[in-house]
């Protein structure tokens, strides 16, 4: 009854532990959440008036497929100011979620059986969004020793002539490593070479805590029209059930993302694309506040993960996940898959929900978030060195 598209869809197991989590929770069970993909942070109190405002204005009607001008414009200013990237508003297409502006473009550019690169470990719905949209997923598997960022040799070696596209994930979830610019040159030059496109998911780009944070599209004017920047306000502005993200490409690819966009949700909704405006214009302070806070988690959480005997991690730079290596339990701990036993028996046994590696493509790893209280991790990390002392 059901299309084969849908039957090869992968179940998401982030989604199964959060579920899980939240049953325990109404069952009154004090679970520590540390799975979750989302900032524990309410929305910017402007951004919210901005929002009312926009109902009280009547701002609730269809407007343009690709975005509102005004917030089209508004991105078009924070990648000149942050950025240093010069866009227009005809480049730019908000669509509900980042995730959306994934999808749209993988329909974009993609022809069925077109491949498409994705480094290993990598964001569970990049595979799952290439299938749906008739593309082959090719896996680059990366090293743990080079942070699980991709070298240009790895990805010049899974090239071949069905290759359509590469994504890059920077900062990276679930490693929260960042590329450097000379390694983002590197990949950048073997895609240039081969005429494939850059799909450059930078959703966490806020969230960075290197002193300077390079967007791909900032390397070359050559390498600009190859990439499809994807961005977003969900996780810099704590935005996640607006549902706004966004992508800017060259014109011919932002125009047909439009028309298709078009046809399948006409457009993000009205009243939280006016309120993003304000988010991208006046929250600097609530931002940076944030990724203050983040990091000083970031760092507690790593100083008590090196603290636990057998755990090590890989670096991260950016974003709010801790991608911890459990590899060192392999043989001590019995299982089928081992980041799925320690984390079902870290949520069972000690309350603790954090996502097992296998769901990124990697069963040596389990993720940590620290979008979550420092009482928290604290308490989450002792109950994970409680947990592993067994062994
Ligand atoms: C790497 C990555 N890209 C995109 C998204 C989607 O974000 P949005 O809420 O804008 O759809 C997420 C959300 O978890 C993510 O982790």
């Amino acid at each position: 009854m059901l299309s084969d598209r849908v039957q090869s869809l992968t179940p998401s197991l982030t989604l199964g532990i959060s579920s899980k989590a939240k049953q325990m929770k109404r069952e009154g069970i004090a679970v520590i959440n540390l799975s979750i993909g989302e900032p524990d942070f309410w929305t910017p109190a402007a951004i919210k008036a901005a929002g009312i405002d926009a109902i009280e204005q009547n701002l609730t009607k269809y407007d343009a497929a690709v975005g509102t001008v005004d917030l089209r414009r508004a991105i078009c200013d924070k990648l000149a100011s942050e950025n240093q990237l010069d866009y227009t508003p005809e480049q730019i297409v908000v669509s509900s979620g980042a995730k959306y502006a994934l999808t749209n473009t993988l329909l974009t550019i993609t022809n069925p059986g077109d491949e498409v690169i994705i480094p290993a470990p990598y964001w569970l719905s990049y595979p799952e969004m290439v299938k749906l949209t008739g593309g082959v997923a090719r896996f680059v598997e990366t090293d743990f020793a080079n942070d699980f960022k991709m070298t240009a040799d790895q990805l010049k070696a899974a090239i071949n002539d069905k290759t359509k596209a590469v994504i890059i994930n920077n900062p990276s979830n679930p490693t929260g490593a960042v590329y450097q610019k000379d390694e983002l040159m590197a990949l950048a030059e073997v895609c240039l070479a081969n005429d494939i496109y850059i799909i450059a998911d930078e959703i966490y780009e806020r969230i960075c805590y290197l002193d300077h944070f390079t967007s791909v599209a900032q390397l070359s004017t050559a390498i600009k029209e190859k990439t499809i920047l994807i961005n977003g306000m969900s996780k810099s502005l704590s935005m996640t059930g607006w549902r706004l993200g966004y992508a800017a490409a060259q014109p011919a690819i932002a125009k047909s993302m439009g028309a298709i966009q078009g046809h399948l949700v006409s457009h993000p909704c009205t009243i939280a694309q006016h309120a993003a405006i304000v988010g991208l214009q006046s929250c600097q302070a609530d931002i940076a506040e944030m990724k203050r806070v983040y990091r000083r988690r970031r760092d507690t959480a790593i100083e008590l993960i090196n603290a636990i005997d057998g755990l090590s991690i890989v670096q991260p730079d950016g974003a709010f996940y801790i991608f911890i290596n459990v590899s060192h339990y392999r043989t001590k701990i019995a299982a089928e898959s081992l980041s799925l036993k320690i984390c079902d028996d870290m949520l069972a046994e000690k309350q603790v929900a954090l996502v097992p590696g296998i769901a990124f493509g990697n069963d040596d790893f389990i993720r940590l978030s620290y979008a979550a209280k420092l009482e928290d991790i604290k308490a989450g990390l002792a109950r994970l060195k409680d947990y592993l002392a067994q062994y």
